[in-house]
């Protein structure tokens, strides 16, 4: 169990986005407010829509896999759904693909400008089932935040 206080975080992303509304920027200090917020995690990260794949866009964490079909591993599957999707164990997800094998549980959250799905945010952590769903919840907020400061 990890106490993050995720209204407080959202009161943040509100300010700290509320002036910049460069995509790459945005994304890159969310990547890194977050990676340092979070406890019990080992990538964050952003894969953006580019050509019909997923493409890696701002991280934290070790090097990572460049290009993800739609569809594909959690990161596709959350995208092609346009709906979180939270693993306990990602050796049981069918496709998963391992980027770092210090990973066992994932949480991925559609990215959206306007409601259109543009991207996933994706979180790995190397403890089975880290992430509950006020997790999901709380994270989901304070994306939208940040979609609210980029997207106005
Ligand atoms: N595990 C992800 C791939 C991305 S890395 O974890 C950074 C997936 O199955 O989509």
């Amino acid at each position: 169990m990890h106490d993050v206080d995720y209204e407080l975080l959202a009161r943040q992303v509100e300010q700290l986005f509320a002036t910049e509304d460069n995509l790459i920027a945005g994304l890159a200090n969310f990547s890194a407010l977050f990676f340092h917020e979070l406890a019990d995690i080992n990538w964050l990260g952003f894969y953006l829509i580019d050509n019909e794949q997923l493409v890696l866009g701002p991280f934290q964490g070790k090097l990572a896999c460049t290009r993800i079909s739609i569809g594909q591993g959690v990161c596709g599957t959350s995208a092609a759904k346009n709906m979180s999707v939270r693993v306990d164990d990602v050796h049981q997800f069918a496709g998963h693909i391992a980027c770092d094998s210090a990973s066992n549980s994932e949480l991925v959250i559609p990215f959206r400008r306007h409601g259109q799905v543009i991207g996933v945010l994706d979180i790995d952590s190397p403890s089975f089932s880290r992430f509950t769903e006020i997790d999901q919840d709380g994270l989901e907020k304070c994306l939208n935040k940040l979609e609210n400061c980029l997207f106005a």
